[in-house]
């Protein structure tokens, strides 16, 4: 998953919980009030505790493992059932050795993430009878030549900053893709008003962004959006600033914008942030800063997708499945993607298993499973297979090819939520042949949960993971998100703990994936019962779409005539 900010809010996502629960658990108010003032009292209890909740967590897993014994069988679907966990572990496990093996990281550009894919390769090679193929693009490569600087003159006080590369003793960091600035004379701020996600924001910024150096808070939407307002606004460079929101929401965050992005970005800590903009607010309201970034251009770096196809199948008719193969730098990234690319692999060699069956009626679609590269960086690799179908001629290669785009990303977080992708949330310029499909596949999902007595939520879908390029494009989209720096709420904890039983519902008031981008998303970060459900879920979904006599008008209904 992207980092949060940059690729997905979860502050939006909790607009959109599962109204239905909601709306069932009213009779039970006055139930609930006390029950909430006992788990509120507990919550502050184990707020007491923070450095004891990761091992909360532990026990936590512990105990869904336990659940998983007595967790029913999904009936439903052959291909669901034919998926063993112990499988997907498996592949999870191996990732996890080539980590530790590789200077404990995936992504790309290291030996890690070409083991990754010499690993997937290797094994459908083996196991399956799947086309598999290979592609590699270029993505840019650039290095500091130079700590950058940030001065700053409040008022009349100067002030020198501290860049560091650990971030949490840094004042400012360095953002992927920015270009450089020597900027050795002061030159004045411009706050723009709310979080520089509308026109509005950036036409009452006062005084007008055009020429200046822009200060722009975190929030509401990804960090490429709001630098593509600044260069539309002409600013001169662009400096992001956290949103102090929560005790982690207050250091410089690693980030990376376009790769086109023609601007100047740093991204400051809260606290740097909030005092330029507060002196910007003070009499006789003189804020300037000094800047320098000084990056260099490396040859670019070949990075890899992989897809792998059914030999069957109708090849204009495609359903594709896709999750990311690398991690951030920062650490093996288990749960985020690892546990996407697990599942899909244990998806791929289940379905061709199951079409080696004689008794088993092989799909009318092609299935393509991939793994993207560089998801980490800008969903680099999904955004090139789109970019290569939308000009290709080849017969199966073609974007009008595509069905149905399944995307998952992490599957198995520690304090999981069931998230599914709410095809209501997708980006105002989404195409609307997208929506019908994409609204289907979201109440596909929601029934199975309902249907196997397990607890769900909505989960953003405005394509902050590798979905995006195909929904930009129209083609249908759907998955599953185990959640990552959102917090699980008490409302959460409790309705998960009523359907699952006490104790399986979770921790409230931390976040879904404590270990989210951090060196501590190990093999140790999976959350075991919540993973076979997803799989399962995943398994289900696709055979369902398989099975669907006419796949294209039951995902793009023609408008009827007037
Ligand atoms: C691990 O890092 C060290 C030091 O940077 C480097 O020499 C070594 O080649 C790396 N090993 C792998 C497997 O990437
Ligand atoms: C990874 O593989 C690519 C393509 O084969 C190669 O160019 C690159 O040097 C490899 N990177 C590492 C770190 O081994
Ligand atoms: C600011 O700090 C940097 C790094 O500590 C130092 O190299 C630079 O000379 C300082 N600049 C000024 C104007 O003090
Ligand atoms: C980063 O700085 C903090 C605070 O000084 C320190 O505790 C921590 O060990 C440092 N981390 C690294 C990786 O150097
Ligand atoms: C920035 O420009 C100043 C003055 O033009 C020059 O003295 C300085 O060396 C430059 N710094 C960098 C890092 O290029
Ligand atoms: C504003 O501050 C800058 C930088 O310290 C200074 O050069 C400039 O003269 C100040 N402008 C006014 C009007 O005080
Ligand atoms: C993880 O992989 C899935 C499946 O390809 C991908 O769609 C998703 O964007 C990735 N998730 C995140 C949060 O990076
Ligand atoms: C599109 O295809 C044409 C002809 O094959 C090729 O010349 C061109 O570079 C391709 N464009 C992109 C963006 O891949
Ligand atoms: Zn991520």
């Amino acid at each position: 998953m992207l980092q949060q900010g940059g690729f997905h809010v979860e502050d939006d996502r909790k607009k959109f919980k599962a109204t239905q629960y909601i709306k069932c658990m009213v009779p039970m108010l006055v139930v609930g009030i006390v029950l909430a003032s006992v788990i509120l009292a507990l919550s502050v209890l184990t707020l007491t505790k923070i450095n004891k909740k990761v091992d909360e967590i532990q026990i936590h897993k512990q105990r869904s493992i336990t659940g998983l014994a007595r967790s029913q069988q999904s009936s439903n679907s052959f291909l669901s059932s034919s998926i063993r966990i112990d499988e997907v572990m498996s592949h999870l496990n191996e990732l996890q050795r080539i980590a530790t093996a590789s200077n404990g990281t995936r992504a790309v550009n290291t030996l890690g993430f070409n083991r990754t894919l010499d690993y997937i390769t290797n094994y459908l090679k083996a196991n399956t009878n799947l086309k598999v193929t290979h592609s590699f693009f270029n993505i840019k490569d650039f290095q500091l030549a130079r700590d950058p600087v940030l001065i700053s003159s409040m008022n009349g006080v100067i002030k020198n900053y501290t860049y560091s590369t650990n971030l949490s003793v840094a004042d400012f960091y360095h953002v992927e893709f920015s270009t450089s600035l020597n900027l050795s004379t002061f030159t004045q701020i411009t706050v723009i008003p709310n979080v520089a996600c509308s026109d509005n924001d950036w036409n009452t910024a006062i005084p007008p962004p055009a020429g200046r150096i822009v200060l722009v808070k975190r929030g509401i939407c990804p960090f490429q959006d709001k630098v593509q307002l600044a260069e539309k606004y002409n600013a001169k460079a662009v400096l992001l600033y956290n949103d102090g929101q929560t005790p982690e929401r207050i250091s410089p965050v690693e980030i990376s914008v376009s790769q086109e992005n023609t601007l100047p970005v740093l991204f400051l800590s809260f606290t740097v942030g909030q005092a330029l903009a507060t002196a910007s607010q003070t009499a006789p309201k003189n804020v300037s800063v000094r800047l320098v970034i000084d990056v260099k251009d490396l040859p670019p770096l070949p990075v890899g997708n992989i897809c792998a196809d059914t030999p069957t199948g109708d090849p204009t008719q495609t359903i594709i499945i896709g999750s990311h193969s690398d991690s951030v730098p920062g650490g093996p990234g288990i749960n985020d993607n690892g546990s996407g690319s697990a599942a899909n692999l244990a998806l791929a060699v289940a379905l061709a298993r199951l079409f080696r069956t004689p008794s088993y009626h092989k799909f009318r679609y092609r299935v393509r499973f991939c793994w993207w590269g560089a998801e980490e960086i800008g969903l680099l690799g999904s955004d090139h297979h789109v970019k290569q179908a939308k000009n290709s001629s080849i017969i199966g290669e073609r974007l009008s090819d595509y069905l149905v785009n399944l995307n998952y990303d992490m599957l198995a977080s520690p304090n999981y939520i069931f998230g599914i992708y709410d095809g209501r949330t997708a980006k105002n310029d989404t195409p609307a042949q997208a929506l019908p499909g994409s609204n289907k596949i979201t109440s596909l999902f929601r029934d199975w949960f309902v249907e196997q007595h397990l607890p769900w939520d909505y989960t953003d879908f405005s394509g902050r993971s590798d979905y995006g390029p195909f929904l930009a494009e129209g083609i249908v989209a759907g998955g599953l998100f185990s959640g990552a720096s959102g917090v699980k709420s008490v409302e959460q904890r409790n309705r998960y703990d009523a359907i699952l039983g006490q104790g399986l519902g979770g921790i409230p008031d931390i976040t879904e994936d404590p270990c989210y981008h951090k060196a501590c998303d190990s093999i140790e970060n999976i959350n075991i019962f919540a993973y076979e459900k997803m799989v399962q879920a995943a398994a289900y979904a696709l055979e369902n779409l398989g099975r669907k006599e006419d796949l294209r008008s039951w995902l793009y209904p023609r408008k009827r005539m007037p």
